[in-house]
């Protein structure tokens, strides 16, 4: 069958520390190790990026693969579209419906980044590119954030985790905090699903108005339920912050008034910045943000610059994992069928 890596309910947690266990071998490895010589890689990208950008062409390429990374609707690859039955008269030149396939008929393994519009949470959680990309593609495909997760920061940040501590049992906090923007959800979502399949105990601190969609919650309470760990959602800051062993600081939007900017007033955005003192009450925490970070709004200079802050760390493990991704999707992938095995079986 082929395998996605997409979303990490498809994943139990046994599963994903097999991954993680790859990963933490490739990073001591000095042994070069080319399981996707011959082979290429599309990473098509609909938003920005920079980390994941160059985890994925630097893992494929130091797996012996060569990496295209396809800027879709700017930087010469068209725009696409991905709703089904759309009248294609605006700026979409090509369906996903042929593009997927016809990347499938060059490359071993595609990639996409797909941000929700921010305009209707109904459709953006629907995923409609990501969709489209699982069903057209006859090769594997890694998530790198669409509207609802994060999959493969998700990776990293467990593996960052267990890097400083065993994570069954610890304390792990997801902090909202303040932005300009009304930021996806994917990271926050991801995060604290990891964090509850692992068996730590889960505390949300965020904004009346700004919980997580209501299916990851869902399933956070079943893992939490699971594996005897707590879940707890509240807007008591700075308590929240007492005695949480990981702070993981995050911005998201507001499901409720969808697609609209956070507060800009000040002493709201004091309320929920991350700051030195609410670290402080941590018991010797780590900080952890999947970046980019806006420092001063986000999280205070004070905490990414002390001696909390692990968040390079957790960035370069984004690279390890993409190459364990790499290697779990590739590495023993049934041949794909050519057209002509596909008409004789018809
Ligand atoms: N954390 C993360 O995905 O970074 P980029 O958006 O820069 O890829």
């Amino acid at each position: 069958m082929l395998k996605h890596f997409t979303h990490l309910k498809d994943f139990t947690i046994d599963e994903l520390n097999r991954i993680i266990d790859s990963a933490s071998d490739l990073k001591k490895s000095t042994h070069a190790v080319l399981p996707l010589a011959g082979k290429s890689l599309a990473f098509c990208f609909m938003n920005p990026s920079l980390r994941t950008q160059v985890s994925f062409s630097v893992a494929t390429n130091a797996l012996g693969g060569h990496p295209l990374i396809l800027n879709l609707g700017s930087g010469g690859t068209w725009g696409m579209e991905s709703v089904e039955g759309a009248v294609m008269d605006g700026t979409a030149a090509e369906h996903l419906k042929e593009a997927v396939p016809v990347l499938g008929r060059m490359c071993q393994g595609l990639g996409l980044r797909s941000f929700p519009t921010g305009k209707s949470w109904a459709e953006d959680r629907n995923e409609p590119a990501l969709a489209a990309f699982i069903k057209y593609s006859t090769v594997p495909v890694i998530n790198m954030e669409s509207a609802s997760g994060h999959p493969c920061q998700a990776l990293a940040d467990l593996m960052t985790i267990r890097e400083r501590m065993p994570p069954k049992g610890k304390n792990f906090l997801l902090s909202w905090a303040p932005h300009i923007k009304a930021l996806p959800m994917a990271v926050p979502n991801s995060s604290v699903e990891i964090a509850s399949m692992a068996g730590m105990n889960v505390t949300i601190a965020r904004p009346e108005g700004y919980d997580l969609d209501p299916e990851v919650m869902a399933r956070v309470k079943k893992n939490c339920a699971m594996n005897g760990s707590t879940l707890r959602v509240t807007d008591k800051v700075p308590q929240a912050f007492d005695g949480q062993h990981v702070v993981y600081g995050k911005s998201w939007g507001s499901i409720a008034n969808y697609g609209q900017a956070p507060s800009s007033d000040p002493a709201f955005r004091k309320k929920w910045t991350i700051s030195a003192a609410k670290m402080k009450r941590a018991d010797k925490a780590i900080f952890m943000h999947c970046l980019p970070v806006r420092r001063n709004l986000v999280v205070d200079d004070a905490v990414l610059d002390g001696p909390w802050s692990v968040v390079v760390d957790e960035a370069e493990n984004r690279l390890h994992t993409a190459k364990a991704v790499l290697m779990y999707l590739l590495a023993s992938q049934p041949k794909r069928m050519t057209a002509a095995a596909r008409r004789h079986r018809k």
